[in-house]
C-alpha cells in the first residue's frame, strides 16, 4: 500500500536539504513515499535501498496492525508506529492541517486554540497571522509525544510566551469561559470520547460569534475505514455536525474545497451564545 501522493511538505523539503535520508533505522525515505508492504513475517516498511524492515515483530495479523495504527493516530506515543504516524502527519497530511489554520480567518490580535495539534504544523501556520502583540496561540493535545515534537518546532515562540501548549483533553480545557476568538482542528474529532461533551467544552471557551474550522479529507478517511481504520470511532462528519448543533453552534456547514488541485473538506461552525 502506498499512501496518497501529496507534494513534499516544507518540513520534508528542509529535511531533504539538510539530510538526504530520515534518521530512523537507516534511511526510510518517508519524505517521498511511505511504503508498507506484506512480508513473510508480517508487515514491513520498505527502506529506500530496497530492503524491508519488519514493522513490529510478530505483527502479521492485519487487524491487529490496523487497530494499532488507529490507536496511534488517536494518541501517538513514542514507538515505531507512533513515529510512522508522526512522519505521515508531517509529510502526507500537512496540507489539510495547514488549511485548517488558513481558513480560520485569524486576526492579528486574536486568541486562537488548536485542538489535537499533533506535530504542530497548523500552529506554525496560525502564527503567521497572529502578528499583533496581543495575539496568543494555545495548542491542546493529550499526547506527550506530540507535545515534545511540537515544542521542538515552536520553541522560540513558546519561550516568548506567544504560544502555550497544554497537555489535556478537549473535554476539559483549562481556559476561561468566552476567551477564544478562533478554534481549529484537523483529523481530530474522530477520537473524542464524547462528541457532545467536547463540542460543549469548546463552546464554553469560545467568545460569542467566534469561528471554529475543522478540516479532513473525507474520501481518504472513507478509504481508511474500508481497510478497517477508525473502527468504532465516530468519524462521520454528520455525527460531529449534529453534536455541534445540539450544543449551541450555528451556521454549521461542510464545504468541499480545492487548493491547487488538492481536494479536502472543511466544516465551519459559529459559537452562538
Ligand atoms: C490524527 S492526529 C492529527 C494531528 C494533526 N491535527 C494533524 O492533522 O497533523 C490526532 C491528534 O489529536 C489528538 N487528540 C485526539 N483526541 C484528543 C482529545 N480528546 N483531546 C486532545 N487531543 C486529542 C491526538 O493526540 C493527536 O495528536
Amino acid at each position: 500500500m502506498i499512501l496518497a501522493d501529496v507534494p513534499s511538505s516544507p518540513a520534508a523539503q528542509l529535511k531533504q536539504q539538510k539530510r538526504p535520508c530520515c534518521s530512523f533505522n537507516g534511511c526510510v525515505h518517508l519524505c517521498k513515499k511511505l511504503q508498507v508492504v506484506t512480508g513473510d513475517s508480517g508487515f514491513n516498511v520498505r527502506l529506500c535501498n530496497g530492503t524491508d524492515m519488519l514493522l513490529e515483530p510478530g505483527m502479521s495479523n492485519p487487524t491487529i496492525l490496523i487497530n494499532k495504527v488507529t490507536q496511534q493516530l488517536g494518541h501517538p506515543t513514542q514507538s515505531l508506529i507512533g513515529w510512522l504516524v508522526k512522519e505521515f502527519l508531517v509529510n502526507k497530511n500537512w496540507i489539510v492541517e495547514v488549511k485548517a489554520a488558513n481558513l480560520a480567518q485569524i486576526q492579528p490580535n486574536n486568541t486562537v486554540l488548536e485542538v489535537g495539534f499533533g506535530p504542530g504544523l497548523g500552529l506554525q501556520e496560525a502564527l503567521q497571522y497572529l502578528t499583533g502583540s496581543n495575539g496568543k496561540l494555545y495548542g491542546l493535545d493529550y499526547s506527550e509525544y506530540m507535545h515534545k515534537t511540537a515544542t521542538r518546532r515552536l520553541q522560540d515562540q513558546i519561550t516568548s510566551g506567544k504560544v502555550q501548549l497544554i497537555l489535556g483533553s478537549v473535554e476539559d480545557i483549562p481556559l476561561p469561559d468566552s476567551s477564544v476568538d478562533r478554534v481549529f482542528h484537523c483529523n481530530c474529532y474522530y477520537f473524542w470520547p464524547d462528541l457532545k461533551k467536547g463540542s460543549a467544552e469548546l463552546l464554553r471557551v469560545m467568545k460569542p460569534e467566534a469561528l471554529m474550522v475543522t478540516t479532513l479529507r473525507l474520501n481518504t478517511v472513507k478509504t481508511g475505514v474500508s481497510f478497517g481504520l477508525l473502527r468504532g470511532k465516530m468519524w462521520q462528519p454528520e455525527y460531529y455536525m449534529d453534536a455541534l448543533q445540539a450544543t449551541g453552534f450555528r451556521d454549521v456547514r461542510m464545504e468541499e474545497m480545492e487548493d491547487k488541485g488538492f481536494k479536502f473538506n472543511a466544516i465551519f461552525a459559529t459559537a452562538s451564545k
